[in-house]
C-alpha cells in the first residue's frame, strides 16, 4: 500500500477549504441560495415552540377557542413553509455537492489522462482509483453534510438559545447547566470517531489494493496453489477493517445514549426548577412546554455536530490528496507546433541517452538512421533496451540526451498528438478494453465506419478469423481481453495499428509461439503492416528478421552491430552467433 494512503491527523486547513469551495464558482447562485436558506431556517426553528407557548398561555389558559384555531392554522402554515424550505435547502446543497464532485472528477480524469507514463510506473493504480472514487466522494460530503450544514446548525443553536434567554434567562441557565458535560462528551466522541474513521479509511484502501491486485493475479495465485496463504493475508486485512469499524461503532453507541441522558438531565432540571417557579407564579406552563421543545431542538444539531466536523475534516484531507494529483505537473513539455500529417517516416537516432530512473541509463548512446519506407529489425537479449527504444520514439518517455529526428526534424518540434497519430504501435503485451472487437480496433472512435474496420481486417487477412468468433466484430472481449488467446489479441492490435495508416510502424513481437495456422496469419499480417512504411520491428521470428532492410543488434543499452542480414552474417559477430544458434535449435525441433 502506498504510504500516501495513510491519513494523518491534520488541523483544519482553511486554504484547502477555500480551494474546495473555489469549485463552486460556476454555481455561485446555488451556493448563496443554500446559505440564505440555512440562515432563514435557523431563525425559523424557534418559531413553532414559541407559538405553542403563546397558544398555551394566551388561548388555552383563557379559553379563547377561536384564537386557538387561528394560531393552530398559523402554526400549520409555518410548519409547511419550514418543511418546504428544508426540502429546498437539502436538495440544493446536495445538488451542489454532486455537481462539484462531478466537475472535480472530470478534472481529475483529464489530468490523469495527460500524465506522463513514467508517473504510472511510480503510482500504484489502486491509489489513483482511491483518488478518483473515494476521495472525491468524501469531498461531496463537505457540501451535503459538512460546512453549510454546520453553519446552519450553529445558527439554529444560537437563535434558539437567544429566544430561550429572552423568554426566561434564569430557566435557560438552569437547563443549560449540563452543557459543559455535553461539550466534553462531544469532544471525546469526535476524537474517538475521527481516529477510527482514519483507521477505517486506511483499511479500506488496503482492502482495495489487495483485492485489486489479487483479482488481477488470480491466475498466478491458483496456478501456484497459493490460495491458503493469500486467504490468511486477506483475513488479517479484513480483521483490521472490522476492528476499526467496531471502534467507531462503540463510540457511537456510547455517545448517543449519553446525549439522551444529558438531555434527560436538562429536562429534569427544567421540570424541577420550572415547576417550583410555576408554584410561585414566576413562570407559565406555556414556557415550560416550549422549553421542552427548545431543548429537543437544541440537542438534535448538537448530537450531529461532532459527526459533521469529522466529515468536514475527512473532506479536507481528501481534498488535499485530490489536489496533490491535480497539481502534479507531470505531463510532457508540449510546445511542438509542426504537424506530422505528411511525414514520410524517416527516423534517425543521434547518440540517444535514456533512463527511467536518473542514474541508471537504459540506452547509452544509441545511433542509427532508417530511411523512410524501410524496415529495421531490432534484436538483442532480454533487458537490452529494445522496448525502451520504441517507447521513446513517440515520446511516451522523454529522452535524456541526444536527438531523435523524424523526417529530419526533432521529435519535439512536432505537435505530440499529431506525431503519435502517425506512429502505429503494437506492443508485446496486448491490452484490450472491455467491449467489442470493433471497439477495440477503433478505440471507440465513433467517426470510424464499420466498413473501414472490415477493410483493414481484410487487408491483414484476419477478417475471417474475426467472423468466426461468435458475433463477429461485435464479439465481447471482456476485461483485459481474457477471452482471447495471445495470438488473437495480437492480431486485433495489428488492426488497431493499421487503421490509422501510420507513416511509421512500431512492432514489439510477442515472444510466445503460436500454432502454425495463427503463425501464418500473424506472418501475413506483419508483412502487410510493414509493407511500404517505415517499420521498426523488435523481432523474434527469423523470417521477420531476415526480411528486414537493416538489423540492429542491441546489448545492455548499446548498439552492438548494425547492417543487413548478409553483411552481419559475413561479419561473423554477435548476430551470426545468434542466428546460427537459432537455426540449430530449429533443426533440432524438426528432428
Ligand atoms: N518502466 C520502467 N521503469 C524502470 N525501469 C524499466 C522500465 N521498463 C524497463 N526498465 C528497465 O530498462 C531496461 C531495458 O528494458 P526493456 O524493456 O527496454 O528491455 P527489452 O530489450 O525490451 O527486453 P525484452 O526482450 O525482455 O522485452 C531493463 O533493465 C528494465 O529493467
Ligand atoms: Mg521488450
Amino acid at each position: 500500500m502506498a504510504t500516501d494512503n495513510n491519513i494523518k491527523k491534520k488541523k483544519f486547513d482553511l486554504n484547502l477549504l477555500r480551494r474546495i469551495f473555489s469549485f463552486t464558482a460556476p454555481y455561485r447562485k446555488t451556493l448563496y441560495l443554500a446559505m440564505v436558506l440555512a440562515v432563514v431556517l435557523a431563525f425559523l426553528s424557534p418559531l413553532r415552540p414559541y407559538l405553542i407557548k403563546v397558544s398555551v398561555d394566551k388561548y388555552i389558559g383563557n379559553n379563547l377557542l377561536m384564537g386557538l384555531v387561528w394560531i393552530s392554522v398559523f402554526q400549520f402554515g409555518v410548519l409547511l413553509i419550514e418543511s418546504l424550505l428544508r426540502f429546498w435547502f437539502s436538495y440544493r446543497a446536495n445538488w451542489l455537492g454532486q455537481t462539484v464532485v462531478n466537475d472535480m472528477r472530470n478534472a481529475m480524469f483529464k489530468k490523469i489522462l495527460h500524465q506522463n507514463i513514467s508517473y504510472y510506473d511510480r503510482t500504484p493504480i489502486g491509489t489513483l482509483t482511491t483518488r478518483t472514487i473515494n476521495d472525491i466522494e468524501a469531498i461531496n460530503d463537505v457540501f451535503s453534510e459538512g460546512i453549510i450544514s454546520i453553519i446552519a446548525d450553529i445558527l439554529t443553536i444560537i437563535s434558539i438559545i437567544v429566544v430561550m434567554l429572552v423568554t426566561d434567562w434564569r430557566l435557560t441557565l438552569v437547563c443549560l447547566i449540563t452543557f459543559p458535560l455535553l461539550i466534553l462528551a462531544t469532544w471525546w466522541f469526535k476524537e474517538a470517531v475521527n481516529k477510527s474513521f482514519q483507521r477505517v479509511r486506511n483499511a479500506v484502501a488496503a482492502l482495495n489494493a489487495f483485492a485489486q491486485e489479487h483479482l488481477t493475479g488470480m491466475y498466478i495465485v491458483q496456478a501456484f496453489a497459493a490460495e491458503e496463504q493469500e486467504q490468511k493475508k486477506f483475513t488479517a486485512i479484513n480483521k483490521e477493517h472490522r476492528d476499526a469499524n467496531i471502534k467507531g461503532i462503540f463510540a457511537y453507541s456510547v455517545f448517543f445514549p449519553l446525549v439522551e441522558i444529558i438531555l434527560a438531565m436538562s429536562m429534569g432540571l427544567l421540570v424541577w426548577y420550572g415547576a417550583s417557579r410555576i408554584l410561585n407564579f414566576g413562570v407559565t406552563p406555556g414556557v415550560i412546554i416550549s422549553f421542552v421543545l427548545y431543548l429537543n431542538l437544541l440537542f438534535r444539531p448538537l448530537r450531529m455536530m461532532a459527526d459533521k466536523f469529522n466529515v468536514l475534516q475527512m473532506g479536507i484531507i481528501a481534498g488535499e490528496r485530490v489536489f496533490a494529483v491535480l497539481d502534479s505537473e507531470e505531463h510532457l513539455p508540449d510546445n511542438g507546433t509542426k504537424t506530422a500529417d505528411t511525414i514520410k517516416g524517416a527516423v534517425e537516432f543521434r547518440d540517444v541517452y535514456f533512463s527511467y530512473n536518473p542514474g541508471t541509463p537504459v540506452l547509452k548512446g544509441v545511433s542509427f538512421t532508417l530511411p523512410a519506407g524501410k524496415t529495421m529489425a531490432v534484436v538483442g537479449s532480454t533487458g537490452a533496451g529494445k522496448t525502451s527504444l520504441i517507447s521513446i520514439l513517440n515520446r511516451l518517455y522523454e529522452i535524456e540526451g541526444g536527438e531523435i529526428l523524424i523526417d529530419g526534424a526533432d521529435q519535439k518540434a512536432y505537435d505530440i498528438y499529431s506525431l503519435r497519430s502517425r506512429i502505429g504501435i503494437v506492443l508485446q503485451d496486448v491490452f484490450l478494453f472491455s467491449g467489442t472487437i470493433a471497439d477495440n480496433i477503433t478505440l471507440r472512435n465513433a467517426d470510424i465506419a464499420r466498413s473501414k474496420v472490415e477493410e483493414v481486417a481484410k487487408m491483414l487477412g484476419i477478417h475471417d478469423f474475426i467472423m468466426r468468433l461468435p458475433g463477429g466484430y461485435d464479439f465481447d472481449v471482456m476485461e483485459r481481453g481474457n477471452t482471447l488467446s495471445q495470438g488473437q489479441r495480437q492480431l486485433i492490435s495489428f488492426a488497431r495499428a493499421l487503421l490509422y495508416n501510420p507513416a511509421i510502424l512500431v512492432l514489439d513481437e510477442a515472444t510466445s509461439s503460436v500454432d502454425s495456422e495463427s503463425e501464418q496469419l500473424i506472418q501475413h499480417a506483419i508483412d502487410t503492416l510493414i509493407k511500404g512504411r517505415t517499420s521498426i520491428v523488435i523481432a523474434h521470428r527469423l523470417s521477420t528478421i531476415r526480411k528486414a532492410d537493416e538489423i540492429l543488434v542491441m546489448d545492455k543499452g548499446l548498439v552492438k552491430e548494425r547492417g543487413s542480414h548478409d553483411t552481419l552474417i559475413a561479419a561473423q559477430g554477435a548476430y551470426y552467433e545468434l542466428y546460427t544458434a537459432v537455426e540449430q535449435m530449429k533443426e533440432k525441433e524438426v528432428l
